[in-house]
């Protein structure tokens, strides 16, 4: 494959646009595995490579793979309308590059969100047919009861859904904390199942997603890191 020139490297990593990269490496703001290169035709190798500009280090990543501890009142659509987006909690070249949320979560819900610039990912990871767990923490406001987990386990029927919906797993966390698995990711599904099964969610906050668990990336709300690869291989749902 052709080698991808200093300007392009940059771009595509979010940068700005190519003329502005150009600028930047002329200028001699750019520095390529520690050295200085100020020929925006330089080719490069990409791996391993890392990239230095106005004294922070980025490595160069051909995709990011974002987790999020989303923090309350902030909005997962493009063009978010009462508060601000999530992508303006991450770095400025991350919109650049064309990052997403991968699925939505509510404004007022927290926890764990995908991000990426993936699009292959973000539709796998999304898709109904791949059954991956979501695994929420939901606060109600009357209290727990047997009988309300049995519903969500039987499944509850929301209005504009041709079937039933089931939690495939749903425990008791506390007098009003309730452990709710889906595998699917309708609109407000917790809070309209909860609705339907005659509760109301209060707060929610979404704890893990296949087996990668939030607790375990030990971020504090309003955190990211990237995923590395093992952390990649838990949100791909087991087989049988
Ligand atoms: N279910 C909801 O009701 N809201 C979310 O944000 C996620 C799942």
């Amino acid at each position: 494959m052709a080698k991808l020139t200093l300007d392009r490297i940059l771009q595509s990593q979010g940068f700005g646009s190519r003329k502005y990269c150009r600028e930047l490496i002329e200028d001699g703001e750019v520095a390529v595995n520690g050295e200085v290169v100020d020929n925006y035709r330089a080719t490069p190798d990409t791996d391993k490579l890392m990239l230095t500009l106005f004294d922070e280090q980025w490595e160069y990543r051909e995709h990011v793979y974002i987790a999020l501890n989303k923090p309350p009142n902030f909005e997962c659509s493009r063009k978010p309308s009462h508060h601000p987006g999530v992508l303006t909690i991450l770095p400025e070249q991350f919109t650049w590059r064309d990052v997403q949320p991968v699925g939505r979560l509510d404004h007022d819900t927290t926890g764990l969100l995908l991000m990426s610039d993936d699009g292959s990912f973000i539709h796998a990871q999304s898709s109904p047919k791949r059954h991956v767990p979501k695994v929420y923490a939901a606060t109600t406001a009357e209290p727990v009861t047997e009988a309300l987990i049995a519903q969500l386990k039987a499944g509850v029927q929301l209005h504009d859904e041709p079937a039933p919906l089931a939690a495939s797993r749903c425990s008791q966390l506390g007098e009003h904390l309730l452990e709710i698995v889906l595998e699917q990711g309708k609109y407000h599904q917790v809070k309209r199942m909860l609705a339907a099964a005659g509760n109301h969610c209060s707060a929610l906050r979404r704890t893990a997603i296949g087996g990668l668990q939030l607790n375990a990336l030990a971020l504090e709300e309003g955190e990211w890191c990237y995923l590395d690869a093992a952390q990649m291989a838990l949100l791909v749902p087991e087989q049988g």
